[in-house]
């Protein structure tokens, strides 16, 4: 584990204050919130479907929390994945975790937006429900990263909340990111295309995308614009 200086990075992520102590019930809290929407199981094996994940390869997951899609990976391909969080709470979860699941994660304590990885190192770079928290300069910083650890045509997966059509699904995504909460601001921001055209004006070309939990999360796939 490394401890990055991470101030800015901390003050960037509007809820960076939640993944202290909360960090200890963080599984929970996303498992309660996500009942009225078919469960958070169902949220995360359905992105790591989307990921497709093959042996041999180098993932990288970034913004990793408690590692629950990490673990499943590296369950999934039967090998080593990479694995990082500004929370040092969060990453110790998930060290216990991946200690009592037997699964071989290398979990470390990074800033997304600077991470110390190697260049052009993994062939895949994963995000999972954390850019939505944070401000929209970090985010730049952070694709920036991802750009330089990121092998040729290698690609970037991202699963974030969405404001989907359906009446339950739009209910639903207030109740959990609407005006009430810290990240809303943030959050509405990446609604409605605005994550692809972060992405593309930082030099991403989309692929594909897919939805779960009735459209509040959408999954997309996108490689380096060459
Ligand atoms: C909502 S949690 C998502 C965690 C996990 N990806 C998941 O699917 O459950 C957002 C995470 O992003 C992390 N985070 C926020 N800004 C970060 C940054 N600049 N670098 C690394 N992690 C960051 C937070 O510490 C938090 O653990």
């Amino acid at each position: 584990m490394i401890s990055p200086r991470n101030d800015g990075a901390r003050k960037d992520n509007v809820i960076a204050s939640h993944y202290r102590i909360g960090a200890y019930f963080y599984d929970i809290i996303v498992h309660g919130l996500q009942v009225f929407i078919g469960g958070a199981t169902t949220w995360r094996n359905s992105f790591v479907r989307f990921i497709h994940p093959r042996r041999n390869e180098t993932l990288l997951e970034l913004c990793c929390g408690t590692g629950a899609v990490a673990l499943t990976l590296s369950k999934r391909i039967g090998g080593p994945v990479w694995a990082s969080d500004l929370s040092i709470d969060q990453i110790r979860v998930a060290c216990f975790k991946a200690r009592l699941l037997r699964r071989n994660v290398n979990f470390s304590v990074r800033d997304a937006s600077s991470t110390g990885y190697p260049s052009s190192f993994f062939d895949a770079v994963i995000i999972s429900g954390a850019l939505h928290e944070i401000t929209p300069q970090r985010r730049l910083i952070i694709y920036r990263e991802i750009r330089r650890v990121l092998r040729p045509h290698g690609r970037l997966f991202i699963t974030e909340p969405d404001l989907p059509a359906n009446r339950w699904g739009a209910v639903c995504f207030e109740f959990m990111f609407g005006q009430w909460s810290q990240e809303h601001e943030t959050a509405y921001q990446l609604v409605h295309g605005g994550l692809e055209a972060e992405l593309a004006a930082a030099g991403y070309h989309l692929e594909t995308t897919s939805s779960s939990n009735f459209g509040v999360f959408k999954h997309r796939r996108f490689v380096v614009s060459s």
